[in-house]
């Protein structure tokens, strides 16, 4: 059992569970890879981090997607690096061996000579799995796994009327940050209700918080709110960017999912965003944030953004004005204000004192609930001395 409902401070600050996450969280559930756009034509690839394995996406020559672990079965180089395009063949740069765009080892330099019994058929890439699900592309180490489908069953008749496919990507709302705090500290504040009154009182108060319906799916989270009156009374006009076409205004309002564990999804009336959370170090993550919209020419985005120019000016204010103009909590943006206080929050778990303080009973029954899910992952894999032994580490680091 988790004990006072809390996760261990140490599970945010120290590399032994950061490890052992890695190992039997991200190791072993399916891992956010991109958009369905990344991947169109033969020989296009990507390599994503998938906990301890890292993992090609590639388009074979008969346009399907092929997963296989980056790793050269000769001397376990990784063979293709972030993302790219290549021929028909993946070459590992240190002794040339060559693959074929379905993983088989096709040729090996000086064969006869160096390698005379090698028979090929054994030598091919190890497979892993892809699935598209909502416009996405998922990863899995495993050849066989769960499918998709199955992962996110409970999740699915929450994920709003959003269609990932019809939207294309805002290349200007790109957004890569690296965050000094536990992913999970992210995935919290992503999940906490309660805050959204008060840190994002004059950044997010087009939508209507008390009137907010969420709860946990399996691991998954489920989280949507309606559009504040004063923002939907006109919303044509305040709506920063042109309204999605094929959402009905019945149906208006933010979906705001989470994935498990640490993919984000914030479905708007006009935007559909990915927040894919990547853990990098016990005390370190990135956030990398991919938007899609309306497709439209230039002038239409143009347009509605003068449009609402007006409504925006008068409903966005700082948390607090008296700061700096560069402090976070002057910047009358919600993204600034969630990184200020994650990072605030990791600081204060390295101090002596630090404990947690009561909890919500509503607002933040997500994070006592998030804690509980990923304790049910890596509980067991903690061994008796695991907690004392930690302890150490964390106040030795
Ligand atoms: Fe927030």
């Amino acid at each position: 059992m988790l004990k006072n409902n809390r996760l261990p401070v140490n599970a945010y600050t120290c590399d032994k569970y950061f490890a052992i996450e890695q190992q039997h969280i991200f190791s072993t559930t399916w891992a956010f890879a991109g958009l369905k756009e990344d991947l169109v034509k033969p020989g296009q690839y990507i390599s994503v981090q998938a906990g301890l394995n890292n993992i090609i996406v590639i388009v074979d020559e008969n346009t399907q997607l092929q997963a296989f672990h980056n790793i050269c079965p000769h001397r376990g180089t990784q063979l293709l690096a972030a993302k790219g395009q290549i021929n028909k063949h993946i070459t590992c740069p240190y002794h040339d061996w060559r693959f074929d765009l379905s993983g088989k080892l096709r040729s090996v330099p000086k064969k006869v000579r160096e390698f005379k019994n090698l028979d090929k058929k054994h030598f091919g890439l190890t497979k892993a799995s892809v699935a598209l699900w909502h416009g996405m592309l998922w990863v899995h180490p495993e050849p066989n796994p769960t499918s998709i489908a199955q992962w996110f069953a409970d999740i699915e008749p929450h994920m709003g009327p959003h269609q990932v496919d019809k939207l294309i990507e805002a290349p200007d709302e790109l957004v890569i940050k690296d965050i000094h705090a536990n992913w999970k500290i992210i995935v919290e504040n992503y999940i906490d209700h309660y805050h959204l009154a008060q840190l994002h009182v004059g950044t997010l108060n087009m939508y209507d918080h008390a009137k907010a319906k969420f709860q946990f799916v399996g691991p998954h989270f489920a989280f949507w709110e309606p559009l504040a009156k004063g923002y939907s009374a006109n919303l044509e006009r305040n709506s920063p960017l042109p309204l999605i076409e094929h959402i009905d205004k019945s149906q208006h309002g933010a979906w705001v999912p989470m994935l498990f564990p640490g993919v984000g999804i914030s479905a708007t009336e006009s935007t559909w965003s990915v927040f894919h959370i990547i853990p990098l170090a016990a005390n370190k993550s990135r956030v990398v944030i991919r938007t899609k919209v309306q497709p439209c020419s230039d002038l239409t985005y143009l347009s509605q953004s003068m449009r609402s120019a007006m409504y925006w000016y008068k409903s966005t204010f700082a948390k607090d004005d008296k700061m700096s103009a560069d402090h976070p909590l002057a910047s009358g943006d919600f993204l600034q204000e969630d990184i200020f206080v994650c990072e605030q929050l990791q600081k204060s778990l390295t101090s002596p004192i630090y404990k947690p303080g009561p909890s919500a009973e509503f607002g933040e029954s997500p994070v006592r609930e998030h804690q509980h899910i990923v304790w049910q992952y890596i509980s067991k894999h903690l061994n008796d001395n695991a907690e004392q032994e930690i302890a150490v580490t964390s106040i030795n680091n």
